[in-house]
């Protein structure tokens, strides 16, 4: 049986998910829905069985839809996960699944209540070099974990681009960081210290870096900024974790096409080579499909509430940059020059689609 699913919100995102839905058996995508009509001729083209529509009713009130996916932006979702639940369709939602703290917990609140099925794109918990680590300390390979480090530095989405309603970079983009950071700690936060920078004299700071302490005395750092060369002829960036333990450490690299997993534990050493994956949307998509047709939540598909905690998290680390004092560097100037730039590529990192710049 195929699951009759209506997409809402066809951006960069909403295009991932189409792509991977209909590669896979267990899924027809039904509807499309979109509030922006270029974006919706985009649809028809793309995807020419799908009923294409701006109007998200039509896809609450048809009652052959079993399930739904949420990912337009972060102020339409809460209002989105009503409806779900009142005409009793599945959720797969994007992250931040509202624009709120409180409309966050609300949420989930009401998921909690139903039995539906529910699970959110935090991605990297679906990335084959995570679980690969982890798999290693879990093995004692590392002896006790003691420090972990995660940097996500690219040239990404700026300032003032789009993504308003899910916050600054480090809100945004870095609650996967202080997500998966959480994961591996296994436990929460403790303590936390953040410096940040308002780049390009921004109001909000666009780079962060956190320290601090997991509750079980693991330490952090977390360093996240779609800061790195804007304007460098070339663009690259610097992604990496590095676990250390007491005996060994593990560590991982990407360039976006592969990830470099290096294990250096008590009796083993390995070096794996991998296609990074991207956004794992194939991985999420089929455990959500598991999920549904067995009528039990697969453990491994991100829930709504463990990306509400990383929310949390991350705004938590984000006001306590504002209160180090939160230099301004650079002027709106360059940041103009960068939108332009950004505006005007075809090949670049995290460019939006629906480009409004
Ligand atoms: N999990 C991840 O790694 C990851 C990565 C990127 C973006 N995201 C999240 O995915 C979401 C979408 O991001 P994106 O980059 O695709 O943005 P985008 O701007 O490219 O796309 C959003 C789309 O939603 C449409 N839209 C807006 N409001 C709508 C509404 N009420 N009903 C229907 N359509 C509506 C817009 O017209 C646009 O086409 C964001 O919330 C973002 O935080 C997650």
């Amino acid at each position: 049986m195929k699951i009759k699913f209506g997409l809402i919100g066809f951006g960069r995102m909403g295009q991932l998910y189409l792509r991977e839905l209909t590669k896979s058996e267990l899924w027809e995508v039904t509807y499309i829905c979109d509030t922006n009509e270029r974006v919706r001729e985009l649809a028809r083209k793309l995807s020419p069985n799908s009923i294409v529509t701006d109007n998200q009713e039509d896809i609450f009130c048809d009652k052959e839809i079993l399930a739904v996916g949420l990912f337009a932006l972060a102020d339409s979702r809460k209002h989105q996960v009503e409806r779900a639940i009142q005409t009793g369709k599945h959720i797969l939602a994007e992250k931040p699944i509202s624009d709120t703290l409180e409309h966050e917990w609300e949420t989930v609140r009401l998921i909690e209540k139903t039995n539906l099925i529910s699970g959110i794109n935090l991605y990297l918990r679906n990335a084959w070099y995570h679980q690969t680590i982890k798999d290693f300390i879990d093995k004692g390979e590392i002896g006790d974990l003691a420090i972990l480090r995660i940097c996500h530095m690219t040239p990404g989405l700026s300032p003032g681009e789009g993504h308003e309603y899910e916050g600054p970079a480090f809100h945004d983009c870095g609650m996967h960081y202080v997500d998966i950071a959480r994961w591996y700690a296994g436990c929460d936060y403790k303590t936390w210290h953040a410096q940040g920078v308002r780049m390009w004299n921004y109001k909000d700071p666009w780079w962060v870096q956190c320290l601090g302490t997991f509750l079980n005395g693991v330490v952090f750092d977390i360093t996240q900024g779609f800061v790195y060369g804007q304007l460098a002829k070339d663009q690259t960036h610097n992604c990496y974790i590095d676990v250390i333990g007491t005996k060994g450490i593990a560590r991982m690299t990407h360039d976006f096409e592969n990830a470099v997993v290096e294990l250096r534990g008590v009796s083993e050493t390995l070096c794996i080579e991998q296609p990074f994956g991207g956004k794992n949307i194939d991985i999420l998509c089929k455990l959500f499909a598991e999920s549904i047709l067995s009528g039990h939540r697969n453990d491994k598909l991100p829930s709504i509430k463990d990306s509400v905690i990383a929310s949390e998290y991350a705004w938590t680390f984000l006001q306590n940059a504002r209160q180090n004092d939160l230099p301004a560097i650079g002027s709106l100037e360059t940041l103009k020059e960068i939108h332009e730039r950004r505006r005007n590529m075809t090949n670049g990192y995290g460019l939006i689609k629906n480009n409004t710049i």
